[in-house]
């Protein structure tokens, strides 16, 4: 059977949504929806042209047409962060299934809405943390799940990437707090995802956000100190101002019984894999190059969808686990003082003119 999609939001992450729409056979592509009418001609092409397919594909200036188009079983949303919420719930009310594009959301009541909804509305929604999906992070997990890492007690997240001025300036929406929620939320969002799936949830937060470069409202440098529930420590460091260029996303989970880092502009390096069974570092540099986890998220979606599968590998309560870290960086980093998680309450808009300390 085939399962028929509608995209809203035609910018850049929507290449790679086509793309991988495009590689599975049971998905066609029916229907796209941007304010901008060009990037609908773009995706239309783009899809065109990668799936040799040329089924009519509808267009629409206004989203809810997507939504009462009664042949679209999944919705995937990939628009602006600030739209993320209400498009996710709408989707949902009109009986869809929904992709939806990073950050969940920008506040805590809107995450909880959405969750609220499906859960209502019996339909799956999937958060695109597809790092989750890249093999070589699904290793690790197994690695520390059959316990050959032992008893974790840190973890260090560092994201060291480079952001010109031009990025802020040629967007209407990256920087803002309103629309986009900060760096953390926007480029930081996937490291913590996997440093809290892989070390488990945050029990206490200690945080701190500098905005150094003020051609934006949003942080450009943020650090964290974490407690994770199985009281192991945990320490985020993140800059978009590194000199000259990207260095890379850096991840070490560091155990009574081994060691495992990973890093480099692409995760592409393993720094150390130590751990009680010798066999597992070949088996992390074997899957090492696999990138292929936009694919993986979506075949894992559809099985679940086609009920061929029970679990999503992201489900909601481990999307709204990430944000809930960010948020209380952000929280603590207003109040200068540690906060306990979870916060009952918090929006990005809360940020407005607390940028972070000089
Ligand atoms: N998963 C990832 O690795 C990843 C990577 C990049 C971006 N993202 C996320 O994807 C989202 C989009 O980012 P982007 O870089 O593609 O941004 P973008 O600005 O390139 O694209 C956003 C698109 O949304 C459209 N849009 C705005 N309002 C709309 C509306 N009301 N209805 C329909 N379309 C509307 C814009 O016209 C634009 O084409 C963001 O939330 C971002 O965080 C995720």
């Amino acid at each position: 059977m085939t399962i028929s999609i509608g995209l809203i939001g035609c910018g850049y992450i929507a290449n790679k949504h086509l793309k991988t729409i495009s590689q599975l056979d049971e998905l066609e592509l029916t229907a796209v929806s941007d304010i901008d009418s060009g990037k609908m001609d773009e995706a239309i092409l783009t899809y065109q042209q990668l799936s040799n397919k040329e089924n009519s594909i509808k267009m629409h200036s206004n989203f809810h047409d997507i939504l009462t188009d009664k042949e679209i079983d999944i919705v995937v949303i990939a628009t602006i962060s600030s739209l993320h919420a209400n498009m996710a719930v709408e989707a949902l009310l009109h009986n869809k299934h929904v992709i939806l594009e990073k950050p969940l959301a920008l506040s805590i009541s809107d995450a909880q809405k959405i969750l609220q909804v499906a859960r209502e509305q019996e339909k799956y929604i999937l958060v695109c943390h597809q790092l989750r999906y890249r093999p070589v992070f699904r290793k690790i997990k197994n690695i520390i799940e059959d316990g050959s890492l032992g008893e974790l007690y840190l973890g260090v997240a560092s994201m060291r990437i480079h952001r010109p001025n031009s990025y802020y300036k040629e967007s209407n929406w990256k920087g803002s707090w309103e629309k986009d929620g900060g760096m953390l939320l926007n480029q930081g969002i996937h490291l913590i995802d996997l440093l809290v799936w892989l070390m488990g949830d945050v029990q206490m937060v200690f945080g701190d956000i500098v905005n150094k470069s003020k051609v934006k409202e949003t942080e450009d440098i943020a650090s964290g100190i974490l407690i994770f529930s199985n009281q192991a420590r945990g320490i985020i460091e993140a800059n978009t101002m590194t000199q000259p260029e990207n260095l890379g996303y850096y991840l070490s989970i560091f155990g009574e019984k081994g060691t495992i880092s990973i890093g480099g502009s692409n995760f592409n390096k393993i720094e150390r894999c130590y751990t009680a069974s010798p066999s597992n570092k070949n088996e992390v540099l074997t899957v090492l190059d696999d990138h292929n986890e936009h694919m993986y998220m979506y075949q894992n979606f559809i099985n679940v969808v086609n009920n061929k599968e029970k679990l999503l590998l992201i489900d909601m309560n481990d999307a709204l686990q990430s944000l809930m870290t960010i948020f209380g960086i952000y929280e603590s980093s207003i109040l200068n003082e540690p906060v306990n998680l979870p916060l009952d309450s918090f929006t990005t808009k809360d940020m407005n003119g607390k940028g972070g300390r000089i």
